[in-house]
């Protein structure tokens, strides 16, 4: 059996977690995985998630089996902090392993409506996104994401595409902070959006992964909601990992919305079929902790105040690259204005293979650089090995 199996490549952003580790020299800095990291380059468990996790330890009276839409206070909680005032009757909601684990369940369903079916991805993107919707087998296209003109969202490379889409087809849109680029559509676009998807119908499948990393939790909704308020169905696909710190307890959610509540449970009755035979059930923890955060004021403050100090210090950093890169490339100031914890620089394989080699500084293959993980007091440094590797 073993001798028939393809031989496969190791994933190219998570292998760095091990190369990483396994490097030995004192100044090493890793801006590849996304994950928010203080000075000292620690990713520490937010003082909420503590808190919330003691209360679990000293009042969580069992560990029997919840079913298969996990922690019912979680999936409502989450669904009206993303949701605001449209959670409700039109949305039904159920907790998944993590963002990747929504989007899976999210492919699932769009596989199982029949088809063909397409997703059209806006490039470049997560680098999961392809792997994920093949895996469901669902037919992917693409279409450019920032328009090299402005270095904007390139909205016409949307409409064209929404154009020779099918009606049913459906469309994924990061609902802010874009990994990888950081260029998010402004409110203007985002109506077009959502009023094009709807004339087309078309479906949205909105990626909401970076939630207060960019102007607001509020703000940082505005866009999905946009879409949402127009268009008769789409799905969300959370992810608690970013926001809450909790990226190895993989707390998620999957949202579908839509305006007939029969046509809605027949939804979450495939999603749940779908999960049953991959995972089952989902893991309580992560889950448990987000609820119990969000069901309380002071901790939901608390944690809110910690997810500030966190966006308020990467705002601080995307400025002063921002600034700093622009005296070389003034191209390359608009980081300064973009969103999330990710930009995109223009440098090509060997460029970030140097990077590391020479300097210990560990970035995406494709370029992007996790300014979440980048301190202050490196910003400098990180520009001037920069320069040195694209000089040559
Ligand atoms: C990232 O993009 O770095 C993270 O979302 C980690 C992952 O799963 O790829």
């Amino acid at each position: 059996l073993f001798d028939c199996l393809a031989a496969q490549t190791p994933d190219p952003l998570l292998s760095l977690i091990g190369e990483f580790a396994r490097d030995g020299r004192a100044d090493k800095l890793d801006l590849s995985v996304g994950v928010y990291r203080d000075d000292e380059g620690r990713t520490p468990v937010m003082q909420a998630v503590k808190q919330a996790e003691q209360r679990l330890v000293d009042g969580q009276a069992s560990k029997s089996y919840l079913g298969p839409d996990g922690d019912r206070g979680f999936a409502e909680a989450i669904t009206d902090l993303v949701l605001g005032a449209q959670a409700g009757s039109r949305a039904r909601a159920m907790q998944t392993v993590g963002g990747t684990g929504a989007l899976g369940l999210a492919a699932g369903l769009l596989a199982a409506a029949g088809g063909p079916r397409t997703i059209w991805l806006a490039t470049p993107t997560w680098s999961n996104h392809v792997p994920v919707f093949a895996a469901a087998g669902l037919a992917i296209r693409t279409y450019a994401h920032v328009d090299p003109a402005t270095g904007g969202f390139a909205l016409d490379a949307f409409l064209a595409a929404a154009e020779q889409a099918q009606p049913g087809d459906a469309f994924l849109l990061q609902a802010c902070g874009h990994n990888p680029t950081g260029v998010d559509p402004d409110p203007e676009a985002w109506e077009t959006i959502g009023r094009t998807l709807a004339r087309k119908r078309l479906i949205p499948l909105l990626d909401d992964a970076y939630q207060g990393f960019g102007e607001g939790l509020e703000e940082d909704a505005q866009g999905l909601r946009t879409v949402l308020a127009e268009v008769p169905e789409a799905l969300v696909a959370v992810s608690c990992n970013k926001s809450f710190g909790l990226y190895r307890d993989r707390g998620g959610a999957l949202v579908c919305c839509g305006h007939d509540a029969a046509a809605l449970e027949v939804a979450m009755a495939n999603a749940r079929t779908i999960a049953r035979s991959s995972y089952s059930m989902p893991p309580d923890h992560g889950a448990a902790v987000v609820r119990t955060i969000l069901e309380d004021r002071a901790l939901t403050q608390l944690w809110r105040d910690e997810l500030a100090r966190m966006r308020h210090r990467l705002r601080a950093t995307r400025r002063a690259l921002g600034a700093r890169l622009a005296a070389n490339d003034p191209r390359l100031g608009a980081i300064a204005g973009q969103h999330g914890m990710f930009c995109l620089l223009p440098i090509d394989a060997a460029q970030v293979a140097r990077l590391r080699s020479q300097f210990a500084i560990f970035i995406a293959p494709d370029g992007r650089v996790n300014l979440a993980a980048l301190p202050l007091h490196r910003v400098d440094a990180f520009a001037e090995a920069l320069g040195d590797v694209t000089a040559r």
